[in-house]
Order: structure tokens, then C-alpha cells, then sequence
């Protein structure tokens, strides 16, 4: 029988989840934005909000959908999942109640304090934004102030880092936050695991990194991420097989406190002088990361799906052992000061070997044009991610001028800065 898998979201990152479905069911999708990609992949493409629960619903009835992939956690927060789920569809993706282990970041670091979960930084939460500003005061050390809520990533500012204390400060009083966690800050580098999850059961995929900063060098505001890479093993360069292990006991913790947990689990860490720490939890795929993970995947991820479904164990996962390099172009000025509008040019078939996913682009009659958002992402995969990147760079001919990129990501001299730099963190051990 072909399975009917509904895809909620139109970025990068379900362009990758519907390349990865396309071939083995009937793809119907739904989004804010048309994603040519997508839609190029989809037997029905409808412009729905990620967050029309009821909308979502109707299109997956209309389609006879038997399974649902959300993509983006904005749905997750408007109980997208709860209502496909009520509606007889099956979601991979959490229900509102555990989405919560992303959508409220108070909420995320007490329950990892109450379930004992390793890896959970020095937190305290606040309504009080005064009281907030007094503890900033006193406490000995830096810290990193977060807003509680959605902020699409751009809502945290590190002290010492981003940030002076003062200026952390006059944020909090400027800001209005209703409620923020102010955490002891985590120095070292960051690196990403995400996870299959489903009946109480974990099939982790290997680490990648992002680059949230905005600029070469990693400076610049931060953004929803530039690019990732991902390495031939299941660690990275900078990490031991064991740190690895570390991560995905956390992520195996946290799915044992929270036993209906269904979807893509995603363990953001910073690897500290003493191990991965936890910077946060995501409930979905990452975008960039996922173009990294699904791309690399050789087992079918319908039957990942069909799997969770039926409550059978989930199958062992199998990867290519390429490593990989994604490198997103976005609109000038993003993410500040976007450049929407700007007509793009993207020659499909100049990519060569490498992946192109769109994301977000507005395909008008005459063209693709730019929005406020990242516009599209190649992935270049190779037998090391040297030559992941050199497939990357050559694919980015087709980028034209009306986009930036960093070019740095994945380039050798930024991965010997992270190695060397994680040897600097350890050496003070
Ligand atoms: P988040 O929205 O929690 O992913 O935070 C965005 C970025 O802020 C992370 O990717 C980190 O680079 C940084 N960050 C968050 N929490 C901390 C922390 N406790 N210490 C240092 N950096 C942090
Ligand atoms: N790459 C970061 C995120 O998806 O949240």
C-alpha cells in the first residue's frame, strides 16, 4: 500500500524531509510559502499557516493523509500535532505538552533539574524582570540571559560574549519578556544531535555543527543558521567518540522522563572542559542540520515513520558515511536588515553533485525573489568534509549577487580553530 505522508512547513529543512519521503510515498504538503522545491516533490502542494491547526487538518482529511511529519516548531507550539493526531493521523512530532521541552526554556531547564537529566547548566527563572537585573548583579561569573519563549534563536545574549553586563541588563528592561532563564554561561563548542524518537525508543544520527553567527569568523548577530557540517563518523573533529555517547545518553534521559515523547528529538551541546553541557532542547529537525542528517541517511525514513506508527521497534539506522557541508545563501542585510524582494538566480543544474534546497523564496512568474528569511542552501557531501566543502563551493556558482554566504563554513582553517580551540578548553581542565 503507498502510504499518504502529509509535510507541514516550507523551509530548508522540509525540503530535505520531503526529498527523503518522495520516492517512497505520496507527498502532500502544506506551508505559509510555496517552496519550489517542495512543491516540485509534492503530488499536492496548499498555502496554509504552519500554526492553522484546524486548516492543517482539513487538507490532511482532503488528502486522505496517513501519516504527518511537522516540520517547524512554531506548528508543534499550536498543537499542530495534537489535532492530526485527535484527527486519526498519525504525527511524527511531539504533542503541545512535550514540544514544550523546547517552547519554554523555563520549563526545559526544571525539568531537567526535577528528572535528575545530565548536562543541565546553573539556571535560575524569572518573572521579575528587576529581580532578574539584581541577580545579574551578584552572581560571580558570566551568564546567558533567555527569554522563555520562541525567539527563533535570536532572542538570547551571552554576557562576556554578545554582550556587556550592562547592556544585558538595559535588554531585559527594554524587552518586556514575560519570563526569562538567566544560566551560568557554557564556554567551548557547540555541536548538535539530533534523534529519532518514538515508543520510548532512540536512534541517534550523527553530529553536525552550525554556525549561528552571521558573518565570516563567526561574528555578527545570530541568525537561524548559516550552515553545518557534518563529519564521516558520528563525531566531529573537535570531539572523542565518547563525548558522542555523552550527548546521546542525554537525549536517551530525557526520553525516559518523557515515555510518549514522538518526533525528532534534537540536543543542542556545548562541549565544556567538563563534557557536553546542554544549551538547549529542540523538539524537530534542525534547519540547517537536517540537510546534513537525511541527505546521509540509507535507511528509508518511511520506515522510520511506519514504524513509530505501529508501535514496533524502530528500525537501526544506517548513514552513507559521506560527511557533509551546508551552506545557506541569504538575503543582504539578513538578519537585521533583510534585503526582500531582490530577484535571485538559481541555475538548478549547475549544482553538480552536490544538493539544492530551497527555503524561503518567493517564486513569482518572472522568478525567485528573496524574502526577510534564508532564501536556499546547497549540501555538498564527500569522503571528508574537505571535500564536502569543495563540492559546497562549486555548487555556490549558482548563487549569483543578490545573496551572501559564508564561505568560511567548513573551510579547513575554521575546523582546525575549533580543534584547536577545544584543545585549549581541555588543556585548562
Ligand atoms: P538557544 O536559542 O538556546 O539555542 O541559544 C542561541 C545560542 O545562544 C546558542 O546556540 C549558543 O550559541 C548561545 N547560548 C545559549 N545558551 C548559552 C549558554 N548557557 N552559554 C553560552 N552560550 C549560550
Ligand atoms: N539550527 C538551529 C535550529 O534549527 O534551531
Amino acid at each position: 500500500m503507498t502510504e499518504t505522508v502529509l509535510l507541514v512547513g516550507g523551509g530548508g529543512r522540509e525540503h530535505a524531509i520531503a526529498r527523503a519521503l518522495a520516492d517512497d510515498c505520496e507527498l502532500c504538503a502544506c506551508a505559509s510559502n510555496v517552496n519550489p522545491g517542495i512543491a516540485d516533490l509534492a503530488a499536492s502542494f496548499e498555502t496554509i499557516e504552519e500554526t492553522d491547526a484546524d486548516g492543517i487538518v482539513a487538507f490532511a482529511e482532503s488528502v486522505a493523509a496517513d501519516l504527518a511529519v511537522v516540520g517547524p516548531e512554531s506548528a508543534l507550539a499550536a498543537g499542530v500535532a495534537d489535532a492530526l493526531d485527535d484527527a486519526g493521523v498519525y504525527t511524527f512530532g511531539p504533542r503541545e505538552a512535550e514540544a514544550r521541552i523546547e517552547t519554554d526554556k523555563a520549563y526545559q531547564r526544571r525539568f531537567m533539574a526535577e528528572e535528575g537529566i545530565p548536562g543541565c547548566p546553573d539556571f535560575e527563572t524569572f518573572d521579575d524582570m528587576a529581580a532578574a537585573c539584581d541577580y545579574i548583579d551578584a552572581y560571580d561569573g558570566d551568564l546567558a540571559v533567555k527569554p522563555a519563549g520562541l525567539t527563533g534563536g535570536k532572542g538570547v545574549k551571552v554576557i562576556g560574549d554578545q554582550v556587556t553586563a550592562a547592556e544585558a541588563k538595559a535588554y531585559l528592561r527594554e524587552s518586556d519578556y514575560d519570563r526569562v532563564v538567566l544560566e551560568e554561561r557554557l564556554v567551548g563548542e557547540e555541536f548538535t544531535v539530533q534523534a529519532f524518537v518514538a515508543n520510548g525508543e532512540v536512534r541517534t544520527t550523527p553530529a553536525v555543527q552550525d554556525h549561528k553567527r552571521a558573518y565570516e569568523g563567526d561574528e555578527g548577530p545570530n541568525t537561524g543558521g548559516m550552515g553545518s557540517y557534518s563529519d564521516t563518523t558520528m563525531h566531529l573533529p573537535f570531539m572523542d567518540p565518547g563525548d558522542y555517547e555523552d550527548a546521546a545518553e542525554v537525549i536517551e534521559a530525557v526520553v525516559d522522563a518523557l515515555p510518549d515523547y514522538k518526533g525528532v528529538l534534537y540536543g543542542q551541546f556545548m562541549l565544556t572542559d567538563e563534557g557536553p553541557k546542554v544549551v538547549e532542547f529542540n523538539a524537530r529537525f534542525g534547519d540547517p542540520e537536517a540537510m546534513n542528517t537525511l541527505p546521509v541517511l540509507e535507511t528509508p525514513f518511511l520506515d522510520v515513520l511506519t514504524a513509530a506508527r505501529s508501535g514496533e521497534s524502530l528500525p537501526e539506522l544506517t548513514f552513507s558515511g559521506e560527511a557533509t557541508v551546508c551552506k545557506y545563501a541569504v538575503p543582504d542585510g539578513y538578519p537585521t536588515d533583510p534585503d526582500a524582494g531582490a530577484r535571485i538566480e538559481v541555475d538548478e543544474e549547475s549544482v553538480g553533485d552536490a544538493l539544492l534546497f530551497y527555503a524561503s523564496v518567493d517564486a513569482r512568474e518572472d522568478g525567485l525573489y528573496t524574502t526577510t528569511s534564508r532564501a536556499f542552501a546547497v549540501v555538498g557531501l564527500g569522503d571528508s568534509i574537505a571535500a564536502a566543502e569543495a563540492d559546497a563551493e562549486a555548487a555556490l556558482s549558482v548563487a549569483g549577487d543578490r545573496v551572501r554566504i559564508r564561505h568560511d563554513i567548513g573551510k579547513p582553517d575554521l575546523l582546525d580553530r575549533r580543534v584547536e580551540h577545544m584543545a585549549e578548553i581541555r588543556g585548562g581542565e
